[in-house]
């Protein structure tokens, strides 16, 4: 899958915007979820090929806003707080969830939502409850992309692969269960097959 240079310059031109600055943007939007330090922010780095573009941390918990990307002017990424670690205050709990469920459930531009799984643990009991919460908020697709696909072996992979779809065909019934994905950052494989994927969501 080669990607065209025009795709490719979409992808580079990304611009940090705010919330207020798309407000009635009529871009596609992409929205990047999953358990907190399962890699998103460095998924989209790698994924705009420009390593400063979203602030990663290898403590958990680092991005706390909604981060809006955009690609040239073909569509928006949003890089969303990630889920499953213990907040010091419950009131920010419910901020997080409030947000999270008010953009997902009502987001009118927004096409697709990733799910981003760590390739070691496949689905947690943190990853389910958020799924089953926003299978409750949000009728739109969603797709599972499992990460950090350096650190497991090929037959953990393949294993862990079959054993997410299964999971997702069985309870979740906006899953694209055919659409299973598989990427790591730090090699950069399958990260053309997600460009293109992404773009491909966004009817481009
Ligand atoms: P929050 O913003 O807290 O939700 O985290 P996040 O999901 O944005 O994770 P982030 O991108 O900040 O990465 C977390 C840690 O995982 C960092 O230490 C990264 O260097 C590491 N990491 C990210 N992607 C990969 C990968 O593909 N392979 C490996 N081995 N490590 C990765
Ligand atoms: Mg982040």
């Amino acid at each position: 899958l080669k990607m065209s240079k025009d795709e490719i310059q979409t992808l580079r031109e990304r611009k940090r915007v705010k919330l207020h600055e798309i407000k009635d943007s009529t871009l596609p939007e992409i929205a990047i979820v999953g358990r907190s330090n399962v890699g998103k922010s460095t998924m989209l780095n790698t994924l705009t090929e420009s390593p400063n573009t979203a602030r990663v941390s290898s403590k958990p918990g680092l991005t706390r806003q909604l981060n809006f990307y955009r690609c040239g002017d073909k569509f928006v990424v949003v890089d969303m707080p990630g889920y499953g670690f213990a907040f010091a205050k419950e009131a920010d709990k419910e901020a997080w969830k409030e947000l999270i469920e008010d953009y997902l459930g009502t987001r009118k531009s927004l096409k697709r939502i990733y799910v981003m799984i760590d390739a070691r643990h496949g689905l947690k009991v943190a990853d389910k409850e958020f799924l089953t919460m926003m299978g409750s908020t949000s009728s739109k697709k969603f797709q599972v992309v499992l990460t950090k696909c350096d650190l497991v072996s090929p037959p953990d992979l393949a294993r862990t692969y079959m054993v997410v779809q299964e999971e997702l065909k069985k309870s979740f019934k906006n899953a694209m269960t055919d659409r299973v994905l598989m990427v790591s950052s730090y090699t950069g494989a399958g990260m053309n097959t997600l460009r293109k994927d992404m773009l491909f969501a966004c009817g481009q």
